[in-house]
């Protein structure tokens, strides 16, 4: 029998048919950059060197790379039950792992709904909340409210609510029916804040105009990042998430956090929520629930959104929605697998305490040049680099393509360097991150 071709075995001849994501496809194809295995904080690109994890992959290897106990939950399911529909029919470990997943939401977010990807689990909680509104007879609440530079994957609800330009413009008209509340991001008055700004919780009162506008009778839902992510490392104003809920609560909106990067330990919790003190009534979530070792999102719903539909809903089928994959057996052994290593190697605690330390190392960049803001929370930071003059972006790709030569990954949104490690690293390994970005900061014109 051939051997099985992986990672590194395989010598690709030809880089054209794959069209690849949020990528450039020309640039990278010109000069490839390949990564060929990893363990633990490193991969190993194609050319033999160890590169740091500096972004957890994609913000979702929180527990590191190749963890022997995820790895067997796989390989072991894979062995017993590769498949099992989950309309009509399920398998035991869908169960299991929603009930273990119950057990660290907010108290009163017990019912998760399975996706097999970020998008996936936004665009469920937008139709979760609409349909919600209509089963209670409030079908007139069809509004969803989003954010500026908000990034909510890549789905036509995602995009619609989402609030990065260059994600909507190419996609014509987009959903009907949806407003936006103002970003927080203010290099006036917040740069090289460390932790939660002082300033910003006022912003939140803009929904109210939103709802003044609109009338509460129409809107279903608010969704925000808790923490903006992809969008560059956005940190909530003190209180700002408490007065989105309270206005939310007082006119009968659903508050949505989409928790896709900072669920699973990131901030130092379970959720941002828990973080954060402020409970919405639905979560999404991905990444980090299976640490990346297999697809899979999900949405977490209060008791009350369940039990509208379970109340609500003429006999049968409740919620006209699911996937072919939702609760995909593989996707399930590794999230159990994955919430076990949270719990037994402490890692959302580890990531609280590694937090102090990670703050001031990479607040120590302030004065290199070009850097016009450090911020930071839990083990995030954004590092916003001054763009170019007549070119936007090029500064942080460079700095993102020299690192990686210089043995680190990092994630750049224009031209901010965002670096968000797996929850295990060590210090010597945040002050290599440090070092490295140091240097090629130093080094970019
Ligand atoms: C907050 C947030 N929501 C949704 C998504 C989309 O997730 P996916 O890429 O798994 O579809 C992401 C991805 O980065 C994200 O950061």
């Amino acid at each position: 029998m051939n051997k099985p071709v992986t990672t590194d075995n395989v010598q690709p001849n030809d880089l054209e048919q794959f069209w690849m994501p949020f990528t450039s496809n020309r640039e990278f194809k010109a000069a490839p950059r390949l990564l060929v295995s990893a363990k633990g904080m490193y991969y190993k690109s194609h050319d033999g060197r160890d590169i740091l994890d500096g972004s957890a992959g994609l913000w979702c290897v929180n527990i590191g790379h190749g963890h022997p106990r995820v790895v067997e939950a796989i390989k072991a399911q894979t062995d017993t039950l590769e498949f099992a529909p989950s309309f009509q029919f399920s398998q035991p470990l869908s169960f299991d792992l929603a009930q273990r997943l119950a057990s660290i939401t907010p108290e009163g977010m017990d019912r998760i709904f399975f996706t097999n990807s970020g998008s996936e689990a936004v665009d469920t909680a937008l139709k979760i909340a609409l349909a919600y509104h209509r089963v209670r007879g409030e079908g007139t609440r069809t509004r969803l409210i989003g954010r500026e530079r908000g990034y909510h994957g890549v789905g036509f609800g995602g995009i619609s609510v989402g609030g990065i330009p260059t994600n909507r413009k190419f996609f014509g008209p987009l959903m009907n029916g949806v407003d936006h509340l103002p970003h927080t991001h203010n290099l006036e008055k917040n740069a090289f804040t460390k932790g939660q700004p002082d300033w910003g919780a006022h912003l939140a009162d803009d929904l109210e105009n939103l709802i003044a506008l609109h009338d509460a009778s129409t809107i279903a839902a608010v969704i925000v990042e808790p923490m903006a992510g992809s969008t560059g490392v956005l940190v909530p104003p003190k209180g700002y998430l408490d007065r989105l809920r309270a206005i939310t609560k007082k006119h009968g909106i659903l508050l949505i956090f989409d928790e896709v990067i900072t669920g699973f330990g990131r901030l130092g919790t379970s959720f941002a929520s828990e973080y954060f003190g402020v409970t919405p009534d639905l979560i999404t979530m991905a990444k980090g629930l299976t640490s990346g070792y297999v697809p899979m999102g999900a949405v977490a719903a209060s008791n009350d959104i369940y039990q509208a539909f379970m109340d609500g809903s003429p006999e049968g089928i409740e919620l006209f929605h699911g996937y072919t994959y939702s609760a995909h057996p593989l996707a399930c052994a590794a999230a159990v697998a994955t919430l076990q290593v949270y719990e037994e190697e402490g890692l959302f605690q580890r990531a609280a305490d590694m937090a102090p330390y990670w703050q001031e190392a990479v607040h120590s960049m302030k004065d290199l040049p070009n850097v016009i803001d450090i911020r930071n929370i839990g083990l995030v930071a954004g590092i916003e680099l001054s763009a170019r003059d007549g070119a936007p972006g090029k500064r942080g790709m460079e700095a993102c393509i020299k690192a990686y030569e210089a043995g680190l990954m990092v994630r750049i949104t224009g031209d901010i360097i965002a670096l968000s490690p797996p929850l295990i690293l060590e210090e010597s390994h945040i002050d290599q991150m440090v070092e490295i970005t140091s240097n090629v900061i130093k080094e970019l014109e």
